[in-house]
């Protein structure tokens, strides 16, 4: 079963193509034009989805080698996102399907980060799943993808954001979360005691509203320009709080629900003290920490492909009427 993926929640173009549950290629094209905004501009993010998807689909499927003929059914992102972003991928996809008589199956892109970090390596289920990115922070437990359970989600901030507020307070570019990851590593995380919230040990959920006003107060006292040392302190408390606050809400989660993995996905499961901490509370419980490369934990085409995969290995189908679900929250197919 050959299987074309597309997503365009946000500000990446990308596609991807699965065989079998076998990821054959993908191919992802940013969009530069944001860069000096310091954010997505939803109305050029959709303008450049038009240009960008023509040219990304031809070229996954040079890079699969597969003719167009060949594919099976096409999946594409409905929600959660952008909706004008959502309807450039959503409708080609609804063409695409139907002038070659093949099933659509609209993906809920969080699910699809959920799944994603399957791709490439065997994930045993019931997994503890993860997904920490610019837009979502969420624990389920997932007992098969047809079988996912919410534990908990951030308040308020997701840890992206976070990390991307601080960013800005450090005067870094966006998105700040991969620049204070490399600060990071040669700050002195005890310099600044940045709090972590605790909502109480009876819920899963996290807060990160109060560590960016923490961080921002720190900032204002510090000398102006702060020096190169300083701000690598910051990055380094400020990761630091991100990460353990993560972990502890990580490990309740095992206590209460038997797991054979941790899997995280989204754009911090690249955070480097997150993928070691993640990898020493697994090993204190005998299971693996399974990550996606750093390619497939940011916004891809080939998650969306092999969440659709599964979605049609249980034969499900969306009707062409459905539209973009900007604010998704169910997962359509779990
Ligand atoms: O999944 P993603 O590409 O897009 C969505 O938000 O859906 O995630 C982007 C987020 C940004 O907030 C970015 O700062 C963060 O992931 N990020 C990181 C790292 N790389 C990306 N955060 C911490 N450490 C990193 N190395
Ligand atoms: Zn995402």
């Amino acid at each position: 079963m050959l299987i074309l993926g597309i997503e365009t929640s946000c500000d990446d173009t990308a596609a991807g193509i699965v065989e079998d549950g076998r990821l054959l290629a993908h191919v992802v094209a940013s969009q530069d034009i944001h860069l000096e905004y310091g954010g997505v501009v939803p109305e050029f993010a959709s303008r450049a989805h038009l240009t960008l998807l023509p040219r990304v689909i031809a070229e996954v499927f040079a890079k699969a080698d597969r003719p167009i003929a060949a594919i099976d059914a096409v999946a594409a992102t409905i929600g959660p996102g952008l909706v004008g972003s959502l309807l450039v991928g959503l409708e080609f996809a609804k063409g695409f399907a139907q002038a070659r008589g093949i099933p659509f199956v609209g993906v809920n892109h969080v699910e699809a980060h959920l799944l994603s970090p399957g791709i490439e390596q065997d994930l045993p289920f019931p997994y503890l799943g993860m997904v920490a990115s610019g837009g979502h922070t969420e624990i389920y437990h997932v007992t098969d993808a047809a079988s996912v359970r919410r534990l908990g989600s951030t308040r308020d901030d997701a840890a992206g954001e976070a990390f991307d507020k601080v960013g800005k307070l450090l005067g870094l570019p966006y998105p700040g979360g991969p620049h204070v990851d490399r600060l990071a590593r040669e700050g002195n995380p005890d310099a600044f005691a940045f709090p972590v919230a605790r909502l109480g040990n009876d819920n899963l959920d996290v807060s990160f509203s109060g560590l960016k006003t923490a961080v921002k107060l720190a900032v204002e006292r510090e000398k102006s320009p702060m020096s190169e040392g300083r701000i690598r302190d910051v990055a380094a408390a400020t990761e630091r709080a991100v990460v353990n606050a993560l972990i502890e809400r990580l490990a309740l989660a095992l206590d209460r629900h038997p797991s054979k993995a941790i899997a995280i996905a989204g754009g911090c499961a690249c955070n480097t003290l997150l993928r070691r901490e993640a990898g020493r509370l697994a090993g204190e419980r005998g299971i693996p920490a399974v990550f996606p490369s750093p390619a497939l934990c940011r916004d891809n085409g080939a998650m969306i492909a092999f969440a659709g995969w599964h979605a049609r290995r249980r034969g499900i189908v969306t009707p062409v009427t459905a539209s973009v679900v900007p604010n998704l929250d169910a997962f359509p197919h779990a």
